[in-house]
Order: C-alpha cells, then sequence, then structure tokens
C-alpha cells in the first residue's frame, strides 16, 4: 500500500511509521517539526527512531502549505492518507483557539480537498475522547452525539470529523475518524500527564494534582493504537463515515496512576494540590464495542504493564 502519513515525526506517528514499514507499505511522511509542544529536537529523535528503515520518503512540510501538499498528492498514487498531524493537547488550545482551528480544521479540509482533487478513496483522521467532554454519558459510545467539546483542541476535532463524515456523504472518500483516548509508552509528549508526572518525580519537584486526585482516565498504550490505525487502514468499509473509540476500556484514578509511577520509578512524588483546571473532564472511559466487532480491535496492554514499559524507557532516556 502506498500511505501518505502526516504527523510522522510525533509521538503516535513515528510508532505508526515503523509498524507499517515493518509489513511493507511505502509510506510517505510530511511533518513540520511544530514546536508548540515540544522542541523540533524530539521531533528529529522520533524521526531517527525510523533511521535505516527503506520505503519511508520523509518532506519538512506544513500540511497548511497548500501548493506543497498539493504537489506531494500530485506526485504519487495514494491508496490512503491517514491524517495524524495536528497541533493536540487541550490546555495548550485554551490559549490560543484560532491557531488550533487552522492547524486543526482548515489543515484536515485542505487535504481532504486534495484527496478529492487527486482520488484518494480512503482518509483516516485522528480524533479525540475529548470531543466527548463532560456531558455525555459513562462509557463514553460513538452514538453520542458529543455536542459540547469542552475545549477549543476538543471542538477542532470534532469539526474534523463533521468534515470527514461531509467528503465521505458528497464526494465518496470512504473516512475513518478514529477516538483516541489518552495514549502512552516510549516516546509519549513530554507535556502529557504520564510524562510530565515521570519528569517531576524524578526530579523530586512538586506534582501538582488537580482537584482531589479522583478524577479518572482511560490510558490507552500505543501498541493498542497503532493495532487499531492499522485495522482501520486496511478496513474495507465502503464509502459511508465512521468514528470509533480506541480506548484501554479501564478507568484508573490520578491517584492511582501516581502510585504506579513511584512505583515502577522507585521514588516518592512530592504532591502539590490544585483546583480543576478549566477544559479538564472529570472522567474519559471507552466503550470499545464498535470498534471492537468493526475493527477487531481489542486492546492487550493494561496499565500496569504499560507503565512499567513506558518507565523502563523513560530511565533510560534519563542515562543518554
Ligand atoms: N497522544 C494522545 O493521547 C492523543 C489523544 C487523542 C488524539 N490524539 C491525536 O493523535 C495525533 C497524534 O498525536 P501525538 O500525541 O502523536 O502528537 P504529536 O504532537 O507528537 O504529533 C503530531 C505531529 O504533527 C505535526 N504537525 C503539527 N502541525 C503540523 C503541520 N501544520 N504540518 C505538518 N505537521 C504538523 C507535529 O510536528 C507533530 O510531529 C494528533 O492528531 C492528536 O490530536 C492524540
Amino acid at each position: 500500500m502506498q500511505i501518505l502519513l502526516t504527523g510522522i515525526a510525533g509521538f503516535i506517528g513515528s510508532h505508526l511509521a515503523t509498524r507499517l514499514q515493518a509489513r511493507g507499505d511505502s509510506i510517505i511522511g510530511i511533518d513540520n517539526f511544530d514546536e508548540t509542544l515540544y522542541p523540533a529536537a524530539l521531533h528529529q529523535r522520533n524521526l531517527g527512531t525510523l533511521d535505516g528503515l527503506s520505503r519511508i520518503e520523509f518532506s519538512r512540510l506544513d500540511f497548511l502549505d497548500a501548493e506543497a501538499t498539493e504537489k506531494i498528492l500530485s506526485s504519487h498514487r495514494f491508496d490512503v492518507v491517514v491524517h495524524l498531524g495536528a497541533l493536540a493537547g487541550v490546555r495548550p488550545s485554551i490559549a490560543q483557539p484560532l491557531r488550533y482551528a487552522r492547524v486543526n480544521v482548515e489543515g484536515t479540509v485542505l487535504l481532504l480537498e486534495a484527496c478529492r482533487r487527486h482520488n484518494v478513496k480512503r482518509f483516516v483522521f485522528a480524533s479525540s475522547s475529548s470531543v466527548y467532554g463532560s456531558h455525555c454519558q459513562v462509557p463514553f459510545c460513538e452514538s453520542d452525539p458529543a455536542l459540547r467539546p469542552a475545549s477549543p483542541y476538543a471542538a477542532s476535532k470534532r469539526a474534523g470529523e463533521l468534515f470527514c463524515s461531509n467528503f465521505s456523504d458528497l464526494y465518496g472518500i470512504a473516512t475513518t475518524a478514529l477516538r483516541f483516548f489518552t495514549v502512552y509508552g516510549p516516546r509519549q509528549r513530554p507535556e502529557m500527564a504520564i510524562h510530565k508526572f515521570a519528569d517531576l518525580i524524578c526530579a523530586q519537584k512538586p506534582l501538582p494534582v488537580f482537584g482531589d486526585g479522583q478524577s479518572a482516565r482511560d490510558y490507552t498504550y500505543i501498541t493498542d493504537i497503532v493495532d487499531g490505525l492499522i485495522a482501520a487502514i486496511d478496513h474495507t468499509v465502503g464509502d459511508k463515515p465512521r468514528v470509533y473509540n480506541l480506548g484501554g476500556s479501564r478507568t484508573t484514578t490520578l491517584s492511582h496512576l501516581v502510585e504506579l509511577l513511584e512505583e515502577s520509578l522507585h521514588q516518592r512524588a512530592i504532591l502539590d494540590r490544585q483546583p480543576d483546571q478549566p477544559g479538564d473532564v472529570p472522567i474519559t472511559y471507552a466503550d470499545v464495542s464498535l470498534s471492537g466487532r468493526e475493527l477487531g480491535y481489542a486492546p492487550k496492554v493494561p496499565i500496569e504493564t504499560g507503565i512499567k514499559l513506558f518507565c523502563e524507557w523513560f530511565l533510560d532516556q534519563r542515562k543518554k
């Protein structure tokens, strides 16, 4: 298969590229090393994990650059576009909604448009559990209308999903939006809770615990997310728009997460209790019965194992 992968130098993108390459797909990866969340050197490191792998062609470009994106689409015949490139992160989006809308909404429409012009029949879109907000029933189910996302980031992902649906209905592109539930594992973005907490515990600095520590998240280990992505890439779905949850389908409280990290890092955390943050939701919890039925998705890595694996990688990095 020939695949255009946006966000290849990101956390999830670099893991997906490794797996696609290993099974013989040909990948054109694009990324602009966006520094909103972490420095270019870490994007470079993520990409460096692909060094020595054949069948990956990388271009450093911004997909908002319509001309450059058009050139890539017109010079290849892609079977599928996998759109992981985005500005991620709930909290930073609150300070810059317009920028998030540009990159995440306009960028997605620009790529969908390019697919339409160049007859690309499949589009897989990275959406987020944040689209459910705090007003949906748990476990979160794809049939929920998800009309009150709690942050500009969440709204931008919901808008991206709606454009995917639109392009399926109007132009026959088979689109699949995957709602990822907090993904973690080696190379996780440094500003995300697990990675940030590990940094603070090891530096013996105060770890901010928002609320009473009982807020709960459905954490998904990176290999489970990659399994779900591959299943969505391979799934023949016709041109009906699809939306699937990809989660661990189990919740972990913030307090328990800190305990698991303390255990694997062999250090105690210094807790700094703080009020709830705007944009945060009290719980995320995925109902994965639809993705199980239609994609064969079944999360395999429990949080106890996943945190151990993450911490092994984390401690190893610190030695370098
Ligand atoms: N990590 C999670 O827990 C999680 C949860 C839900 C959804 N997602 C979504 O999954 C996708 C990947 O997330 P991640 O955690 O790997 O984030 P990441 O920031 O590590 O990866 C995103 C990549 O997109 C690139 N990018 C951003 N704007 C770009 C542009 N204009 N042109 C080209 N490249 C651009 C960035 O440089 C980065 O390498 C994102 O769409 C994110 O919103 C992630």
